[in-house]
């Protein structure tokens, strides 16, 4: 049976002790830190910014996923390269000129991810599909950990899987918001390659033994 690479998601750590969470996800079996930075206005939300993604990459030792829900992510990809994101995603819906913001992240050595809010089909990426590393399928609106999972995900990363086949492209579908043991296993069979979990692992009891039963 295939399993899921999982990306705790660090928005739902205990910043006052964010070190010993990284550690904790370090040595987990997780594959990559997911990092969540909200500027306040693509999303309602505020998370962090560069400070904190320096302090969580000065500690990590696995791949950092990076996940831009900003306005004009274009300002910033050569200091989120800097930083060491391993991937950057961007939001579909964030970018003019999206061609051309995949270009310029791979250009700096970075995996390119693009990022579909609840409402945007997945055929909107058809003519780009070839040239992405990574389609984020987000299961809640972005803004805030803790949301409920959107039922209509496993129709879109079914979508998402047959374009990815049918465009001879390897991109990877990660899925974002709401995960859970609860649907884990349903979303490794609808086709997720990475799943995205926040609240769900750092409000667990067990951090390390809730992302190992998370990958399926
Ligand atoms: C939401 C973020 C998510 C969030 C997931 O906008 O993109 O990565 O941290 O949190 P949970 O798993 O709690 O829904
Ligand atoms: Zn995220």
């Amino acid at each position: 049976m295939k399993k899921a690479s999982i990306a705790p998601s660090l928005l739902a750590a205990d910043f006052g002790n964010l070190q010993r969470d990284v550690e904790m996800v370090n040595t987990s079996e997780a594959t990559y830190h997911h990092i969540d930075v909200m500027d306040g206005v693509f999303v309602p939300n505020i998370s962090y910014g560069m400070p904190v993604v320096k302090a969580i990459q000065k500690h990590a030792t696995i791949p950092l996923d990076v996940h831009l829900m900003i306005v004009d992510p274009d300002r910033y990809l050569e200091e989120f390269a800097n930083l060491g994101a391993h991937i950057l995603t961007v939001h579909y819906e964030a970018c003019t000129h999206l061609h051309r913001t995949i270009q310029a992240i791979k250009a700096l050595g970075m995996k390119a991810g693009v990022a579909l809010n609840p409402h945007t089909n997945v055929m909107l990426l058809e003519d780009i599909i070839q040239d992405v590393d990574l389609i984020l399928i987000m299961s809640v609106n972005p803004g805030f950990g803790g949301q409920s999972f959107i039922e209509n995900t496993y129709d879109k990363i079914k979508a998402a899987k047959e374009l990815i086949t049918r465009k001879n492209s390897s991109a990877l579908i990660e899925v974002d918001g709401g995960v859970t043991t609860g649907n884990s296993q349903k979303l490794i069979d609808a086709g997720a390659d990475v799943l995205v979990a926040g609240s769900f692992v750092f409000k667990s009891d067990d951090p390390t033994t809730t992302i190992k039963e998370l990958k399926g």
